[in-house]
């Protein structure tokens, strides 16, 4: 008998999900629907086909007991096409002896890339200064005009020292800076960085970047008192997860200087439509709409990934890239 894998989309890039669809053993049942399926969408779908023995979802996916459930006893893996984790009920999982699966490696070196541009874009004020040009008010070039902050030389704090982490510390030597780093999740000391706690991290960066899933644990990691420990003239990155942030604090903080700038990839509430007036008009906020890991390449090796973890479950094999325990 065939068996039945949800994909939560019915297009991704690259090849994987054509290399499922082609499969003689697998059916595969999309929703195609358009935004983002909320899990009764999803459960709705899985009951019709009769049950599935695998989920395909986006990072931003949510994946609730209700829908593990509606899925039915053969389901036996949610495969994330991300390396965030936060939408999956893991206990939930784990009670009904599924394996959940994730995508890193694949996406390190082109979300460090993204931070990097994020830490240049908000140091430097790219954002305001190339506002400014497109407004057509750049009349002359003056030696007081957009004066940001110098990047190379800088000391680098990262919070999280995972693969993303190293990929960016790998890039802060190129550009001559010091780079610390605190993991909230145990000790990592290979890579060009320090291990240092989380307070001594914070007043010692003139950048602090971050680099860790959204937990329990790193839900507001960074609050008014973190903010308020961050030098005057810090710069705070999240290409995490925005629920590491607290990020009416982190509005305020800008707002009355407690720090120089901040780049964002991610944000409390996502997608954001047209709710985005605290996210424009402020020189030191540059915002991005969560394309960390967006490239061609890397998005088609997420998809890969992803379905390589689906076949080897159901092949009655390992998961190359489960959850960490
Ligand atoms: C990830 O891989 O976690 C990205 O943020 C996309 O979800």
């Amino acid at each position: 008998m065939k068996r039945r894998v949800l994909s939560t989309r019915d297009t991704l890039p690259g090849g994987g999900l054509a290399r499922l669809t082609s499969r003689a053993d697998t059916d595969v049942v999309s929703w195609a629907g358009t935004g983002k399926p909320e899990p009764a969408e999803l459960a709705a779908l899985a009951e019709r086909t009769g049950g599935v023995s695998a989920i395909l979802a986006l990072g931003n996916d949510r994946v609730d007991a209700g829908l593990l459930d509606a899925a039915g006893p053969e389901l036996r893996v949610v495969s994330l096409a991300s390396m965030g984790f936060d939408g999956v009920d893991r206990r939930a999982a784990a009670e009904r002896g599924v394996v959940v699966t994730h995508t890193p490696g694949v996406l390190a070196e082109t979300t460090a890339d993204l931070t990097f541009g994020l830490i240049l874009a908000a140091r430097r004020r790219l954002g305001a200064a190339r506002d400014s040009l497109h407004a057509g008010v750049w009349e002359l070039f003056r030696m007081d005009d957009h004066l940001g902050l110098d990047v190379h030389g800088a000391t680098l704090g990262l919070v999280g020292y995972g693969q993303i982490g190293r990929a960016v510390a790998r890039r802060a030597t190129g550009f001559g800076m010091r780079v610390l780093h605190h993991d909230p999740f145990g000790p990592a000391a290979d890579g060009p960085s320090t291990p240092v706690e989380l307070p001594r991290l914070l007043a010692e960066s003139d950048i602090v970047s971050l680099h860790v899933p959204l937990t329990d644990s790193t839900r507001h990691l960074i609050g008014p008192a973190e903010l308020r420990a961050m030098k005057p003239t810090a710069t705070l990155i999240n290409t995490s997860r925005g629920g590491v942030v607290d990020e009416a604090a982190l509005l305020r903080a800008l707002d009355d200087g407690t720090i120089h700038s901040a780049g964002l990839d991610v944000y409390e509430r996502e997608p954001r439509g047209a709710d985005v007036a605290d996210l424009t008009g402020r020189p030191g906020l540059f915002a991005l709409p969560h394309i960390g890991s967006a490239t061609e390449a890397t998005r088609a090796a997420m998809v890969d990934l992803a379905v390589d973890n689906v076949l080897d479950v159901l092949g009655g094999r390992p998961a190359r890239t489960p959850l960490p325990g």
